[in-house]
């Protein structure tokens, strides 16, 4: 157990750790808990691959690590998670790029926005936060099976709460968009890939978890209105009892250093953290814990074989 906690921050968790000849990948690395993650693992060391949507982004995102750490490992590379396309040409250009990947981080993300579909017509939440990085791991795998000590990180949310994955519509074809009730079921399929990937990948020596980094200001909040930003405050100070407490962004991407470099965490996966420790099952705690219905290892295979369907692709190790 850590001692670790909310208030930790990414350089206090990789203080000590030297993170020369990791190469670590990161989606969603061109802004908020991204960007911070990269930048304090390229500071101890790593050999950095930032992975977006937009190569100007990539550049910024890019620059103003270099100039914070003097780290001169740090390489970009663009996908689009909304798009098979994309996400098939940045897999086969990192395979001709890249020897390894150490610590493939899933991070990137999109919350609430307003109903749209993916190039592939899948719904922008689901396609994006899960069905996107579903195929870009399986299809990076080959090259994670060549790290050492591996691991992948999914960045989920304690939004997971809101809703357990909907596996008979997910897309919204049948009945309203619900744009937190997206959201939630997104955030709790990204737990669930991670037990998925634990049951297959781990006999490879291979591990993955999923957290939850805290509450943090960050881009992600792009599509919420005053008005939304006003009913997240008030269902969040309705839980909790007493106003929200926000992380800055150093400790919001603390638990991602935590679940990619933890001695403690090497030979485990399948399990869900926030604040730097593993989150026990809990149903009913509204500030905390993972829902049961997000560790689920029969759902966890449904959710494997819709995301195999979808992506038109079979995935066994
Ligand atoms: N901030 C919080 O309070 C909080 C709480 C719980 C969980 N999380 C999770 O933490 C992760 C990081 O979020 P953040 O707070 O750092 O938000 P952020 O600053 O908005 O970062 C999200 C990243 O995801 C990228 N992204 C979105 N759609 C994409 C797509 N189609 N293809 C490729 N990249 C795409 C964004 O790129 P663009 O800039 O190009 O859009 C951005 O780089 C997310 O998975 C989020 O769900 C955050």
């Amino acid at each position: 157990m850590s001692n670790f906690g909310a208030e930790t921050t990414a350089d206090e968790v990789l203080e000590g750790k030297d993170l020369t000849g990791k190469l670590v990948f990161i989606t969603g690395g061109a802004s908020g808990l991204g960007q911070e993650t990269a930048r304090a693992m390229a500071a101890k060391g790593a050999h950095i691959v930032l992975c977006a949507r937009d190569q100007g982004k990539l550049d910024a995102a890019k620059e103003a690590i270099v100039a914070d750490t003097g780290s001169e490992a740090v390489e970009t590379i663009v996908c689009d998670l909304a798009s098979l396309d994309s996400i098939r040409a940045c897999a086969k250009e990192a395979g001709e790029r890249f020897d390894r990947i150490d610590l493939l981080i899933n991070n990137a993300g999109v919350m609430a926005c307003p109903f749209a579909k993916t190039a592939d017509g899948f719904e922008m939440q689901f396609g994006t936060n899960h069905v996107g990085h579903f195929l870009l791991t399986n299809l990076l795998v080959p090259l994670v099976k060549n790290g050492t000590n591996p691991r992948i990180v999914n960045l989920s949310s304690r939004g997971h709460h809101i809703a357990p994955v909907d596996l008979d519509d997910p897309n919204y074809q049948n009945r309203d968009y619900e744009k937190w009730q997206s959201y939630g079921h997104s955030k709790t399929a990204n737990i669930l890939f991670a037990v998925g990937l634990e049951k297959r990948l781990a006999p490879h020596g291979i591990h993955a978890t999923a957290l939850h980094p805290g509450g943090i200001h960050t881009n992600l909040g792009r599509h919420l209105s005053e008005e939304d930003a006003a009913a997240l405050l008030k269902r969040i100070e309705e839980n909790s009892g007493k106003a929200p407490v926000f992380k800055n962004i150093p400790q919001g991407a603390a638990t991602t250093c935590y679940a990619a470099t933890a001695d403690e965490l090497a030979d485990k996966g399948g399990v869900y953290l926030e604040d730097c420790h593993i989150a026990p099952v809990d149903d009913e705690d509204k500030e905390g814990g993972v829902r049961s219905y997000a560790v689920d290892p029969d759902i966890a295979e449904r959710l494997w074989s819709l995301s195999e369907e979808m992506v038109g692709q079979s995935f066994s190790y």
